[in-house]
């Protein structure tokens, strides 16, 4: 029997784009012996699936249901293909648990405090990582940049709390830009981080559990030809080298990968996730975990699949299969 699947992807953030090509990706390679896929549009209220005909329905919120001529849809389980709000901070999580229908990712409170980037270092703290010194801002707070930068330190990074893709992402030099960065990266969330600029190599590790086995995926190296990875090198083919498996010792590799199943178990994730890290002077520091990582043809964890020779039909078999477990 093939399970009905939707593909929700879109979103409210500045991570639209990647979405919209995370789910071509996932569209182009599930496998149709084993699941039917809608595509579900979501921004803001409007939750839509658009035929190949080009005929637009509306999803039914009470029970996320589909009327379509011929039928009533109903879901097996989600696939959720939305980076940023509101598929990777945990609102359609909630969502989807109250209308009982698994998904892929993370549940609400995993999704919602790894998201949220300062309460997710805290907790990184706790588990023994080390992580940049960090200034929060909030909206009614006042920007001292002398006290700020005692903490930091100059460079340093100023990013919005809760987003990704780099939006609203500066590294700054002088004190002088500081206040500009800022109001920035206020234009994306209501909480910024000031934070200590790392100097060092950037890694990047997927991986997610199947059967009982926590699989990692082997690890990419970014050099940015940017000052820094930040949109524009994400997303420009050419701009950034992504070195998978990256040209570490076996020592690295295997300290990197540890690090990477014990924070997945800590932290309790579902899914596929991706940690992000630094590499500095011999030592792992955290930067982040993607709870919905890039799944494009351009991203990080189709490229480390592949380098594991697990055929990306096959990855996204492996996590439908774990969703749809219980
Ligand atoms: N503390 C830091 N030190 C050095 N580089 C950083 C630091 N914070 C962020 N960066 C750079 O900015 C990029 C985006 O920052 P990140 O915290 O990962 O936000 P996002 O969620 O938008 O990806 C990183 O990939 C890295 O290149
Ligand atoms: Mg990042």
């Amino acid at each position: 029997m093939q399970k009905t699947i939707a593909l929700v992807m879109g979103g409210d953030s500045g991570e639209y784009e990647v979405s919209m090509q995370s789910a071509v990706m996932i569209r182009k390679n599930i496998d149709p012996t084993q699941y039917i896929v809608y595509p579900i549009l979501i921004r803001g209220r409007n939750w839509t699936y658009t035929t190949d005909q080009g005929l637009v329905f509306h999803i039914n919120k009470n029970d996320f249901s589909l009327q379509i001529p011929e039928k009533k849809v109903v879901f097996d389980a989600v696939f959720i293909a939305i980076h940023g709000t509101p598929g990777e901070d945990g609102k359609l999580q909630g969502y989807f648990d109250l209308m009982r229908i698994p998904y892929t990712s993370c549940d609400l409170t995993v999704s919602a405090l790894t998201f949220n980037k300062y309460f997710c270092n805290d907790l990184a703290i706790q588990y023994g990582m080390n992580v940049p010194a960090t200034v929060l801002l909030r909206r009614y707070d006042a920007i001292k940049p002398e006290a700020i930068l005692a903490e930091t330190g100059l460079p340093c990074f100023v990013k919005p709390n809760k987003s990704g893709s780099s939006c609203g992402v500066s590294k700054v030099k002088s004190a002088d830009e500081l206040e500009q960065a800022v109001a920035n990266a206020f234009k994306e969330d209501d909480e910024v981080l000031i934070q200590q600029f790392i100097e060092g190599r950037e890694l990047a590790c997927g991986v997610f559990r199947y059967r009982n086995e926590v699989i990692v995926l082997p690890i990419t190296e970014i050099v940015s030809k940017k000052e820094f990875f930040d949109y524009e090198a994400k997303y420009t083919s050419g701009l950034a080298d992504e070195i998978t498996p990256a040209p570490l010792s076996a020592d690295q590799t295997k300290e990197c990968q540890q690090l990477t199943e014990f924070l997945y178990n800590k932290f309790n994730c579902k899914g596929v996730v991706r940690f992000d890290y630094f590499l500095s002077q011999d030592k792992f520091w955290f930067l982040e975990v993607n709870t919905v990582p890039g799944l494009s043809e351009a991203s990080l964890v189709p490229k480390q699949a592949a380098a594991k020779e697990i055929p990306i039909s096959k990855l996204f078999s492996m996590l439908l299969e774990e969703t749809l477990k219980k």
